[in-house]
């Protein structure tokens, strides 16, 4: 299958692709490479027959038009956004404009090339979403998000994933085209932006920098190994059913303070220091405004119906992605120049200085 990937020089986008290009497909890789871009992040499969790039934005909409007439694509799997809560609150503007516009963008292109080639029953545009869209859980464990539950963003991105998840549903049901969407929890693994909460917990540790925690910790994730994400995608994509959308989670909550614990516990083993452990580093600073209280996401449709399962507790995959950021620093080190890494965004009104 020839597979248009979006974002696909992204943290998620590119497991995809390297997964994609394994499993035999061809991918053609579509990324306006903004800040949280890195072609590294596909370096191994560069060279492949199987893949090609095209640099371009996915607010073009003659780009995307071009793109598909270039290359016919059977599939399209669309993870293109923009991703960070924080960068969301000081500036929704960008959030609107990828995440919406270029959703619509996309969809508008798809379809034309969908109707062109006389609406082929086997094309797919694959949307790839976030749990973060259903809102905040209370925290009794019974409570989980499945794919009923309503949605209720509650930051600007989510607000905005939310937004380009109600417009691929409709472009299925007004027009037919042939979708399929899927719900993620947080993802964590190698090539992880080193604006994101574990990697930047693994470089400050390194750094001998205060490990910053928002509020008092107590914010529940349920976290899934980017690997087991992008698999469950390719599954998603090759047996979803039309028209239907799948949750994907791990299975494994855990308290924003717990799992800081636990990078700690395998940096105190992997890279001791000479004194004490990385957890006496943790402070707690002003929380995010509008954080979500709890994540978790009931994964039994994709379970039951596709057959995926997650072949990574949480142990073994933070234990390889700390492995992984000791042995890549020239690879973090050189987005740590980026602009907005390493400063406290997303404090809005309620923040204050940290
Ligand atoms: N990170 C998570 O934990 C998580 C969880 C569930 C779902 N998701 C979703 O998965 C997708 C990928 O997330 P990620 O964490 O890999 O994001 P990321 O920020 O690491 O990568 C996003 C990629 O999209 C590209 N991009 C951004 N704006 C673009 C535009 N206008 N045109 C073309 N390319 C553009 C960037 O250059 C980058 O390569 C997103 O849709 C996100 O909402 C993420």
């Amino acid at each position: 299958m020839k597979i248009l990937i979006t974002g696909g020089a992204g943290f998620i986008g590119s497991a995809v692709v390297r997964a994609a290009v394994a499993r035999g497909h061809a991918v053609v890789n579509l990324d306006a490479l903004t800040y949280a871009a890195c072609l590294d992040n596909v370096a191994s499969v560069a060279d492949s027959p199987l893949y090609a790039f095209e640099h371009a934005d996915i607010r073009d909409r003659a780009a995307l038009d071009r793109i598909f007439a270039a290359h016919a694509p059977d599939a399209v799997m669309h993870l293109a956004a923009e991703s960070h809560v924080d960068r969301s609150i000081d500036g929704p503007g960008d959030f609107v404009e990828t995440n919406i516009t270029g959703t619509y963008n996309m969809l508008e292109a798809a379809r034309s090339y969908w109707v062109g080639q006389g609406k082929p029953e086997s094309f797919r545009f694959h949307h790839i979403s976030t749990d973060e869209v259903f809102g905040s859980l209370p925290p009794d464990p019974e409570v989980k998000f499945t794919e009923d539950t309503p949605y209720d963003p509650r930051s600007p991105y989510s607000a905005s994933k939310a937004a380009s998840d109600h417009l691929v549903r409709a472009w299925h049901e007004t027009y037919g085209l042939p979708v399929v969407l899927t719900n993620c929890s947080n993802n964590y693994g190698p090539f992880h932006f080193p604006e994101k909460l574990i990697p930047v917990i693994i470089l400050n540790a390194l750094a001998g920098k205060p490990l910053p925690i928002y509020g008092d910790g107590s914010n529940v994730r349920d976290w899934l190994y980017v690997e087991d994400h992008a698999e469950a995608l390719l599954i998603a994509l090759e047996r979803g059913q039309i028209g239907r959308s799948y949750n994907i989670g791990g299975d494994n909550e855990r308290t924003n303070l717990e799992l800081v614990r636990a990078l700690c516990a395998i940096l105190d083993e992997k890279r001791p220091k000479p004194e004490g452990s990385y957890a006496d580093q943790i402070t707690f600073v002003a929380d995010r405004p509008g954080h979500d209280a709890r994540y978790a996401i009931d994964a039994t449709r994709i379970r039951e119906e596709l057959g995926w399962t997650p072949s990574v507790t949480v142990e073994e995959g933070l234990e390889r992605t700390v492995d992984w950021y000791l042995a890549n620093e020239d690879w973090w080190r050189a987005l740590q120049g980026r602009k907005g890494v390493g400063e406290r965004l997303g404090r809005g009104k309620a923040g204050s200085p940290v």
